[in-house]
């Protein structure tokens, strides 16, 4: 694997960078075995691109959080598929497509959306009687993929917008204040985002907004991308602490809340960044509704009770021992900011169970979160 400056961009789309429109992956416009993808632990300080040639290049590529981000997370696995097919041999191909399967299943464990679009993956593939076939299929299916995400995001968008819309009649065109948590944006979902796509769908039609975005320790998601992304988008936001929430939304700053989800259970139970559920109970005790803005990639419909079922990620303690930032000589730099020898917990997802969130805001519509709204609008799950 290695890393690029960005030079260029030929692909057309909504969002920006620097006044040029980006998803955040791609097959290399000149070498169709290498994927591209936007490095987002450099960001916001520095723009770059990294090639994905091998499977363990994904691999490492999702676990060191260069993609991140459920929806992201999956397509970049569909598309390790297709390199890890691309490296095997006519009489090793089928052995490699499973064993590629749960090696990559295994490099984040709480967004489902990993483990769904593999197994599509690999069941688009049962066909197949050549590496040859395999290749070109796995290739078409990743596309395929990435592009229904990005539909998907859209219409959570157009959804998502007629709540924003219906508060801005009722504050007769004062500012909406949305609150969101982490990085549920463009980056984290190929084009548009889930919990942003409303925000873009709203601003596009100039309807007054302003987003509170948390800045989301341990990584800063929050401080370092989703308020990047919105100021390359133009949209008005302000960057807060993430214990400041609960203060505005007790003194009437708050419209609404939106945040993305990385699993999502049956019965409305939204596994999200840590700090999450903290703001749904904020949002519940000062009556703000608290939506969750999720494609059906991000729901499993394997799992019931999310407290007990979902899988917390837990990450190095380093990450809260050590903050990266642009230092004032303009190099980023490391300081640590944990006295040495406490120890850290660093679990990276927390549940908000679904007694309070006010709705789901999916590709098919909002419903309750509970089986019956989210069966209602996928009836042909099982
Ligand atoms: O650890 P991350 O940065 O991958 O976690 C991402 C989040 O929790 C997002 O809010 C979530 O994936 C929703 S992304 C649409």
């Amino acid at each position: 694997m290695y890393i690029q400056m960005l030079i260029f961009s030929n692909h057309i789309t909504f969002m920006l960078v620097n006044n040029k429109n980006y998803h955040t992956i791609w097959i290399h416009p000149k070498n169709p075995q290498i994927v591209q993808v936007i490095d987002q632990r450099k960001l916001p300080f520095e723009f770059s691109i990294v090639d994905l040639v091998t499977i363990r290049d994904v691999f490492e590529t999702i676990r060191n959080m260069i993609v991140r981000g459920a929806p992201l997370i999956g397509v970049t696995g569909a598309y390790g598929i297709y390199l890890g097919l691309l490296h095997s041999n006519e009489s090793n191909w089928q052995i490699v497509l499973r064993e590629s399967a749960e090696y990559l299943k295994s490099s984040r464990p709480t967004a489902v959306n990993l483990a769904i679009l593999i197994d599509e993956m690999v069941n688009s593939l049962k066909v197949c009687t050549s590496k040859e076939i395999a290749c070109k299929i796995a290739l078409k299916e990743a596309n395929r993929l990435k592009m229904r995400e990005i539909k998907w995001s859209e219409a959570i968008g157009n959804f998502g917008c007629t709540l924003i819309e219906a508060i801005s009649k009722k504050k007769s065109g004062q500012p909406v204040n949305i609150l969101t948590h982490c990085n549920a944006g463009w980056l984290a979902c190929i084009d548009w985002g889930t919990a942003t796509a409303p925000i873009y769908k709203a601003f596009q039609k100039k309807i007054p907004i302003h987003i509170w975005v948390d800045e989301t320790r341990p990584r800063n998601q929050g401080a370092r991308l989703t308020a990047w992304e919105l100021s390359q988008e133009g949209v008005a936001h302000t960057v807060i602490p993430d214990n400041t929430g609960g203060h505005l939304m007790q003194h009437g700053l708050v419209d609404i809340c939106i945040v993305g989800s990385d699993r999502t259970t049956l019965n409305g139970d939204v596994a999200n960044k840590i700090g999450t559920y903290l703001k749904a109970l904020a949002s519940n005790d000062n009556q703000i509704p608290f939506y969750v803005a999720l494609p059906s990639s991000s729901i499993d419909f394997n799992m019931e009770d999310g407290i007990r079922e979902i899988p917390i990620e837990q990450r190095d303690g380093d990450e809260v021992c050590w903050m990266e930032g642009m230092q004032e000589n303009g190099l980023i730099g490391r300081v640590r900011v944990v006295a040495k020898g406490s120890p850290t917990a660093n679990y990276g997802f927390d549940v908000t169970p679904s007694r309070l969130v006010t709705g789901l805001i999916t590709e098919r519509g909002i419903c309750e979160a509970n089986e019956k709204g989210i069966r209602t609008l996928f009836p042909e799950k099982t």
